[in-house]
């Protein structure tokens, strides 16, 4: 059978989890590809670090002129994190020839417009199935299988570090560093987990599937975004006795020919299958207006489901699916009618406030006025007796509302602030 030659430039959590796949089962990908997917070079930047895969000799070197100049090799993975040198590198694997996997979203985020335009350019194939999901195969559903439908929104849990957190904080009663860093071990967590964490990866995936489902063109930095890393254990214990879980969710929904866009800890109602995600797992819920809402969920991080998206990219490299795919799709094309961000003011949910106030008579009226002047109406409210005998002592008020405007929260939170009676900054989540 004929080899087609490939490079892998990173060999860490995913790097290896590719190699493992190409070296271990050449007989699969070969069967699937009708040629063999050879790993040819492996590019690292430490010789000396132990690596947890056997990579023939020959193959690994640290020096990248050995990818980008071999005229053999026709397709490389690229596999290493952040924007420099990973920008350059993909610049110039694309000037050499070389059709591209990644599963680098924080380089396609910031440079997307850039890279793609590139690619076209000189025609060559960016692949990135890996960048968004994990394993689970979102590209190619929204970008192939509902080509049919107008997609209306996406809900995702997009960050398996995040979900890893919030489950083993939320079930097992973990402390947050100590979860943080078993993310780190088991291969999940960015080289930065601040990434993870702030919620700027689920940006920079979002803008990704954007792209992809609106043609939406949007800085990742712009999506209003709050992390995880500012989540109170407080708020998942009153969520969970008001019968929701939190989730760190993107959501975007098409509002005329705008689209809403938003990353945050969200409550969502348990039993729902969103509220069900769990450990690392990722899940989409893609509503398309010819197919209605289709559910997808599956591993969103770690080493074997990344490796297998990738993997999966490269055999349709190999075949030349991966060429026709990403010459159709003009994703981030000037040929795409671009999109734009909708303000996020008018839009409706239902949200959880939390805040501490003093426990004296009027302050419950104050805040109910507040939240009655700015037309927001209260569908339930937790308040306990105070722990201590302080005086003044404070209590924590958790007040879920009917559906309401951002604004008109935003509003009642600006009044807050200048209340005498509320301790603390008031913490506001979405409801889904
Ligand atoms: P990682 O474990 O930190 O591995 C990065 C690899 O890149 C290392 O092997 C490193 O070499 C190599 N490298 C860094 N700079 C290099 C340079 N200048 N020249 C050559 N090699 C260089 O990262 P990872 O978790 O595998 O993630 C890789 C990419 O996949 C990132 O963009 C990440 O966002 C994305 N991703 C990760 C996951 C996941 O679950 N981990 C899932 C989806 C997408 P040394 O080993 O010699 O240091
Ligand atoms: N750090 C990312 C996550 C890797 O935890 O989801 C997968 O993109």
């Amino acid at each position: 059978m004929e080899k087609t030659k490939v490079g892998i430039i990173g060999l860490g959590t995913v790097g290896t989890g590719v190699a493992r796949l190409l070296l271990d089962h050449g007989d699969r990908t070969a069967r699937h590809a009708g040629r063999i997917p050879w790993l040819e070079k492996v590019v690292v930047r430490d010789l000396t670090k132990p690596r947890h895969v056997d990579i023939p000799e020959g193959v690994l070197t640290d020096d990248i002129q050995q990818v980008i100049q071999n005229p053999e090799i026709t397709v490389v993975a690229q596999l290493i994190g952040g924007i420099e040198p990973a920008r350059t590198i993909m610049l110039q694997l694309l000037e050499s020839g070389k059709d591209i996997i990644t599963a680098n979203k924080a380089l396609l985020a910031a440079h997307g417009p850039e890279l793609f335009d590139k690619a076209r350019q000189l025609g060559r194939c960016i692949a990135f199935e890996a960048s968004v999901a994990g394993g689970i195969p979102i590209i190619t559903n929204i970008g192939q299988c509902l080509t049919a439908n107008q997609v209306t929104s996406l809900r995702g849990i997009l960050n398996g570090t995040c979900n890893f957190i919030i489950t083993q904080m939320q079930d097992r009663g973990e402390d947050y560093e100590d979860v943080v860093k078993e993310a780190q071990r088991l291969g999940y967590a960015e080289a930065d987990p601040t990434l993870d964490v702030n919620g700027a990866d689920t940006a920079q995936k979002l803008s990704i599937l954007s792209q992809l489902a609106f043609g939406v063109r949007v800085n990742w930095e712009d999506i209003p975004c709050k992390g995880i890393d500012e989540l109170d254990i407080a708020d998942i214990h009153y969520a969970d006795r008001l019968g929701y879980r939190i989730k760190l969710l993107a959501l975007a929904k098409l509002v005329g020919h705008e689209v809403e866009m938003s990353v945050g800890p969200t409550l969502i109602r348990k039993g729902s299958p969103l509220a069900e995600v769990q450990d690392a797992f990722n899940a989409i819920r893609v509503h398309g207006d010819a197919v209605g809402p289709v559910f997808y969920h599956g591993q969103g991080a770690g080493q074997m489901p990344t490796a297998s998206a990738v993997v999966a990219d490269i055999v349709d490299t190999v075949v030349g699916r991966g060429q026709l795919t990403f010459n159709n799709l003009e994703l981030w094309s000037e040929s795409n009618r671009p999109r734009s961000m909708a303000d996020a003011g008018p839009s409706i949910n239902r949200y959880y406030l939390r805040m501490q106030v003093i426990d004296k008579p009027g302050v419950m009226a104050e805040i109910t006025g507040i939240l009655g002047s700015n037309g927001v109406s209260i569908a339930s409210i937790i308040q306990h007796e105070p722990k201590d005998q302080d005086s003044p002592a404070t209590v924590p008020l958790v007040i879920m509302s009917h559906d309401t405007t951002q604004s008109a929260i935003a509003r009642s939170v600006e009044q807050f602030r200048q209340s005498e009676n509320i301790e603390s900054e008031a913490v506001v989540l979405k409801v889904l």
